[in-house]
């Protein structure tokens, strides 16, 4: 599937219910995300109510789907491969792929995921990848992992009776492995399911034990109800409210349940034991990989991981930190890891667009007047004190919400108390960034940073008044060709920009006083948008008028109505639910 244009669905199918997350993919963007998760042993159903509400959020039928979950037992195996050739070969994948196809399924099992451990010729030892080296031979590892045929089979049903066409699968913990683990350390993971557990420990190269006990939150509710003689369903409710690990006096006296005579003391000696004996079961069967591979973190997934009291349970039997990830873990999971393997496709067509785009610019460029090229760039713009600039997804939500320029601020601790931003940060946001940057300097000495941030990337830069040197910096910034604007701050007249207003391509009027995001809209600031509205006009000047400070969807209105061309949002935007919706609920001419 290409994740240009379409819609894909990430099923995470366990034996008490169902979890999915939808995306639509519009340009190689995301375009809209929904989740949902119905909790039912009818597996059918609970697949059906799913996939219904997705595809209502989505507004589209699915173009793929993949699939992740407790697919029954499993059979792990570290394979090797061994090839020889009579004279020096020159290593190629085709002989990788005819090497992983010899290796055999046991009877009764399907393959899920073979990753290669290492590859060893006589001449080099222990590579990533063999190809394109010339050897006599070819020893390769691989690790095989396989689940039942059985349960893929009673899967496939299921899927059928649901009409879901399944594109993929994908073994819970390799895809946990993939997105949650942590840089280069090794991991262990344990996925409590209704049906099973799974216990897995993965190096950098991948897994090297994996193991599935056919024990899970089921049996429990089974011993519960035989103990206790009471139906599958009524132990299952007690188990899921009054399953405690740490033992309490209390609980003697508390009833478990108001159909029923015994405490919540009876049922969790039932509860207590069987997590005991479990976990002292995985700890056997994973201490001497522990200590062989330095397992750093243990991560927990699946239903019995909320019991209260788990977590210590395995502080106490391993002395590694325990990260405890919610039941919606394996969906994300899968959805990261398919949007993840598409990013070279998507960037590559980002990228290919964006060249067309410029291409195109420049033609059009070649028939307008020279002042027009320095034309006023979006309407909202989003300010980088409230984002983390740091993570790539920032960059992706701003641009699928259509958004074309970033407000850059920069606080040097002297103009203003803060110290904020700076030229690092700005180059580093150039680098992540192909459109307008918009740099907001409220700094002393504006000459020098001024030059600092047309050479980091600035398109516009906007300089603080009541400053030493504003005069100057004007003028390099004009000379440099890139667009320059003065910030007002909200107790400054506009008379004081009297003799520079040709010089400028945008006025800021200030609508808070500078040095923090998150302060109030002042209402007196109105009257100077329009006064600078009107003196354009009358001069016949091309200065943008721009608002930065307290915008929000009230605020934006009269903003507009008084002549404003720009805002600069930085608090309501990063708090709000939806990023696409509160930029739309800033523009001028929402409905
Ligand atoms: C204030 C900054 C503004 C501010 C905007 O010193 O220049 O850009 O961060 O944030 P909000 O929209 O929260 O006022
Ligand atoms: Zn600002």
């Amino acid at each position: 599937m290409r994740l240009i244009d379409s819609t894909f669905l990430c099923l995470d199918i366990g034996a008490s219910g169902v979890r999915g997350i939808a995306h639509r993919v519009k340009n190689a963007m995301l375009d809209k995300s929904a989740y949902y998760a119905v909790d039912d042993f009818d597996t059918v159903f609970a697949l059906k109510s799913v996939i219904d509400e997705l595809e209502q959020q989505i507004g589209r039928h699915f173009d793929t789907t993949y699939i992740t979950g407790n697919f029954g037992a499993s059979y792990f195996s570290v394979a090797t491969q061994n090839d020889k050739w009579p004279q020096d070969h020159k290593i190629t994948a085709a002989d990788i792929k005819t090497q992983i196809a010899k290796i055999e399924s046991p009877d009764g099992f399907f393959p899920m995921h073979i990753i290669p451990l290492r590859y060893d010729t006589p001449r080099f030892r222990n590579m990533l990848s063999p190809i394109g080296h010339t050897d006599r031979q070819l020893v390769s590892t691989f690790s095989a992992l396989y689940f039942t045929s059985d349960y893929m089979q009673r899967l496939l049903g299921f899927l059928r009776q649901a009409y879901v066409q399944p594109d993929a699968f994908f073994a819970p913990q390799f895809l946990a492995n993939n997105v949650y683990k942590p840089g280069r350390q090794n991991i262990m993971f344990i996925d409590f399911g209704a049906e099973h557990t799974t216990v897995s420990i993965w190096t950098n190269r991948g897994p090297v034990l994996y193991k599935t006990y056919a024990i899970g939150g089921n049996d429990l509710t089974e011993e519960i109800s035989k103990t206790l003689s009471i139906s599958f369903t009524d132990a299952e409710r007690i188990k899921r409210t009054v399953a405690n690990i740490k033992p309490n006096e209390m609980a003697r006296f508390s009833p478990a349940d108001t159909a029923y005579a015994f405490s919540c003391a009876d049922v969790n000696e039932i509860v207590i034991p069987f997590f005991t004996n479990l976990i002292t079961k995985v700890k056997s069967d994973t201490e001497k990989y522990i200590e062989k591979y330095h397992i750093s973190e243990i991560i927990v997934t699946g239903g019995g991981a909320k019991t209260p009291g788990f977590q210590e349970l395995l502080s106490e039997n391993f002395d590694i930190p325990i990260r405890t990830l919610g039941v919606d873990a394996n969906a994300r999971a899968l959805s990261e890891f398919i949007w993840q393997s598409h990013k070279p496709q998507r960037l590559a067509y980002i990228s290919r667009i964006r060249r067309n785009k410029k291409r195109l610019e420049k033609i059009i460029n070649l028939f307008r007047f020279k002042r027009h090229k320095k034309q006023i760039i979006a309407p909202i713009m989003p300010s980088t004190l409230c984002f983390d600039m740091t993570r790539p997804e920032t960059y992706t939500m701003f641009s699928s919400a259509g958004i074309r320029a970033i407000h850059v601020d920069i606080m040097d601790g002297l103009y203003v108390d803060k110290i904020a931003g700076g030229i690092d940060e700005l180059r580093a946001i150039r680098s992540n960034w192909n459109g307008h940057l918009h740099v907001h300097l409220m700094t002393d000495a504006p000459e020098v940073w001024a030059a600092d941030a047309i050479n980091a990337g600035a398109d516009t830069v906007i300089l603080s008044t009541n400053t030493v040197g504003l005069r100057r910096a004007i003028q390099l910034v004009k000379k440099s060709g890139k667009r320059v604007g003065i910030a007002l701050n909200p107790d400054t007249p506009i008379s004081i920009l009297k003799t520079v207003l040709r010089d400028l391509d945008e006025v800021m009027v200030m609508a808070v006083t500078p040095g923090a995001a998150g302060q109030e809209f002042n209402k007196n600031v109105l009257h100077k948008i329009s006064a600078l509205n009107a003196t354009r006009k009358k001069y016949g000047l091309k200065f943008a008028i721009s608002i930065d400070g307290g915008i929000n969807s009230e605020t934006a209105t009269p903003c507009w109505a008084n002549g404003a061309n720009v805002l600069v949002s930085g608090s309501y935007l990063a708090t709000a639910p939806d990023f696409s919706l509160a930029v739309q609920s800033l523009l001028p001419n929402k409905n």
